[in-house]
């Protein structure tokens, strides 16, 4: 079904079918929706509709609200539709108009599926499990069916997974482990509907921990089963040999799948009672911590996979499209200086593509002026409108801002929230897409207010897709703590035969960066009089032309930016070669010592 050939008003109703089915995804488990967004973009929009559809079957299975031949009339009713709908080839519902266009558009087996939805109609006569045994040949046959169907899909993209027969018990074991681990976080919710979906004689191991459950007290019975529960998820996630022998990308997403899961789990050891009332799971933190890393990767990997994903263009791009967003053509300039002073005109091939800058002197600025360090840090956030501006009118394509250092934790608490609290009131208010500006964080969420953080991916969210400056936050940023996390992940990558240590190249290591897209350094500027970089881009500024001036940051504004910027053009830069023709200085470069 080439996409050329589809009318627009066709084009858009799709659109918002696949749109639904993001956000259905999104809602009711953001863990599969992290999940998802580590796939290859174009395989996203299927994964969605496929997850969305088991999801609206699912819901009807289960509505509490009716009666069990009710909800089995509402789900034959629902599959039978379905299936005139593929036949049809569209539908008025957006689930199921998104899956029939996923099923054609990657040549899907719908008999799979229907295997699947066969068993949620079998499970609303009630769902019983005398031993594990029964337990795991009931939830193999429902999730199988989607297992497959997502190796095909995958397979379609290109994306080839070896399978070892010899492994299958393993790969079982893993979905087990998954489908266990989901009991456990959705526990509140099946027993509200008076369901509970463990073997009989693991509940009977566990005196009164059944009818504690049904209660819904946390008894020390029901603390004991499951904390017992969570170790066997946790031992049938562990399957490391299902590693060996995958691509890099199917590795990041599996291992990625494999800590979140895990991640999920402790979150149910952590809820104690409140598991018995809400579902449990990792904090935005937490995912963010162990997903930004894979993310990086498989951007990487699947960037280097040579797949037929292009002829099968999706209908929606793999971001959201839910924000508004300023088309580079509308983007607006920055206000010009109060003085009306214009940028220098540089030849743009002169033009450094990177500037990093270390504000430094807020403080003094300050206490110079008898005042809190704080109203120096406020004063200094007007400069950093100022850089950005500057960079703008400049034309440069990456400004990055030393904005927190893992030092800075060393201050006082009151400076430490004051700071916070300004920051979050800069990303609040800063109007970064009107002028095409796109925001990145690099640093660690450790520490920082979960707010805060949420603010920061919430910016970098809706600018991701400006195009005109690329500014880089670096908040509670340490240049050590950046390679040392590098360094650990290429050793749990060796460790897990991922990687050959010997094979490791400089490529290898700047892949697991927080931002591996970051261009290096061409010039680092520092104010406030220190001739020091303080744990700053180490990696990435090796070769940096380094400038430093007195003035404290507050007093700054785009002009001194683009002082910097002209005084870089005068370097020569030899990258530890040696000129061929003795050099003549350029005009008004400082006199060779
Ligand atoms: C830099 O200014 C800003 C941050 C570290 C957040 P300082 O606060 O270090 O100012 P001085 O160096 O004490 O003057
Ligand atoms: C570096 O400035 C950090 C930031 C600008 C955010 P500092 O003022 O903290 O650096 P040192 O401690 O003087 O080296
Ligand atoms: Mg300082």
């Amino acid at each position: 079904m080439p996409d050329r050939l589809t009318p627009r008003s066709d084009e858009r109703t799709l659109r918002a079918a696949y749109r639904h089915c993001r956000r259905a995804v999104r809602r009711r488990d953001p863990v599969q929706y992290a999940l998802t967004q580590l796939t290859p973009p174009a395989l996203r929009p299927a994964w969605w509709a496929m997850w969305a559809a088991f999801s609206a079957a699912d819901d009807i299975a289960d509505d509490p609200g009716t009666d069990r031949a009710e909800r089995a009339a509402r789900l034959r009713d629902w599959t039978t539709r379905l299936d005139r709908d593929l036949a049809g080839g569209r539908s008025d519902d957006p689930v199921r108009h998104a899956l029939v266009d996923t099923v054609r558009r990657w040549d899907l087996d719908p008999s799979t599926l229907h295997r699947s939805f066969a068993t949620l109609a079998e499970d609303i006569g009630g769902r019983e499990f005398a031993t594990w045994t029964q337990w795991s040949s009931r939830v193999r046959r429902s999730n199988h069916s989607w297992a497959v169907e997502g190796l095909h899909l995958l397979t379609r993209a290109g994306v080839h997974i070896p399978l070892w027969l010899n492994r299958t018990e393993s790969y079982r074991r893993y979905l087990d482990g998954i489908y266990l681990t989901d009991t456990l976080a959705d526990l509140a919710d099946d027993l509200s509907r008076g369901e509970l979906l463990l073997p009989a004689d693991v509940l009977a191991s566990f005196p009164g921990a059944e009818d504690g459950l049904r209660a819904g007290r946390y008894t020390p019975a029901v603390r004991d089963l499951v904390s017992h529960l969570t170790g066997r998820a946790r031992h049938w996630l562990h399957q490391p040999e299902l590693l060996g022998g995958l691509p890099p990308g199917p590795a990041v997403v599996f291992d990625a799948a494999t800590r979140l899961f895990m991640a999920r789990l402790d979150a149910v050891d952590a809820a104690g009672g409140r598991l018995l009332h809400w579902r449990a799971d990792p904090s935005r933190v937490t995912r963010w911590r162990l997903l930004a890393p894979a993310r990086a990767q498989t951007a990487l990997a699947w960037r280097l996979l040579s797949c037929p994903v292009d002829h099968r263009t999706p209908p929606l791009p793999a971001e959201s499209q839910d924000s508004v967003v300023v088309e580079s053509g509308t983007v607006t300039s920055p206000p010009p200086h109060p003085s009306g002073a214009r940028p220098p005109s540089l030849a743009p091939g002169d033009l450094p593509r990177h500037v990093a800058v270390i504000m430094d002197g807020n403080g003094r600025w300050a206490t110079q002026r008898g005042l809190p360090r704080s109203d120096g840090h406020r004063e200094g956030s007007t400069a950093v409108r100022e850089a950005f501006h500057g960079a703008l009118e400049l034309g440069l394509p990456y400004l990055t801002l030393y904005s927190f250092s893992t030092e800075n934790w060393k201050r006082s608490t009151d400076e430490i929230s004051g700071l916070f609290a300004l920051f979050r009131e800069e990303l609040r208010t800063h109007s970064f897409t009107q002028y095409g500006v796109r925001v990145r964080w690099a640093g660690s969420p450790e520490g920082l207010p979960e707010d805060l953080v949420d603010e920061l991916l919430r910016v970098q969210h809706e600018t991701r897709r400006q195009t005109r400056l690329a500014l880089t936050l670096c908040l509670n940023y340490g240049g050590r703590a950046e390679l040392t996390r590098a360094a650990r992940a290429l050793a749990h990558r060796a460790a897990t035969g991922q990687i050959d240590p010997a094979r490791i190249h400089e490529a290898d290591l700047a892949a697991q960066l927080s931002l591996p897209d970051l261009p290096d350094v061409d010039l680092l500027w520092r104010t406030g009089g220190e001739h020091r970089v303080s744990n700053f881009l180490p990696w990435h500024a090796a070769y940096a032309e380094l400038h430093f001036t007195d003035a404290l940051w507050p007093d700054t504004d785009r002009r001194d930016l683009w002082q910097a910027v002209t005084a870089y053009t005068r370097r020569r830069r030899r990258y530890g070669s040696a000129p061929r023709v003795p050099e003549r200085p350029r005009p008004d470069a400082p006199a060779a010592v």
